[in-house]
């Protein structure tokens, strides 16, 4: 099962189990199941308020689900990707450390998310 550690300056970090493969649980879904105070809004990747920096724990590459056309749009607007970090997670199928929680499907993977 990959841990998932929630890190933020003011909060106490805290490492959670999650389940892998389940193609349905959020970084949010993860973190507000295990009280983690992630702030958000409209839980459907429109606002950006659940903006976090993901980092892979494990030694092998990311593997947190590849953000989908609307994350991607927004992380853009955001200032977070640009094109070129878009081709290249288009290309290389490889995700960006900026993710929105609320879209962000976790994978088999040890990661730490940045809140
Ligand atoms: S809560 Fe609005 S984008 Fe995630």
């Amino acid at each position: 099962m990959p841990l998932v550690t929630f890190s933020h300056p003011e909060h106490k970090t805290k490492t959670v189990y999650a389940t892998a493969g389940s193609h349905i649980d959020t970084v949010l879904k993860i973190a507000k199941a295990n009280k983690i105070p992630i702030n958000f809004d409209c839980q459907d990747g429109e606002c950006g308020t659940c903006l976090v920096k993901v980092t892979s724990l494990d030694k092998k590459a990311r593997m947190g689900g590849p953000p989908t056309e609307k994350e991607r749009n927004l992380l853009k607007q955001l200032g977070k990707l640009t094109d070129g970090d878009i081709s290249r997670i288009l290309v290389d199928d490889i995700p960006p450390p900026w993710r929105l929680a609320c879209q962000m499907i976790v994978r088999d993977e040890d990661i730490l998310v940045e809140y």
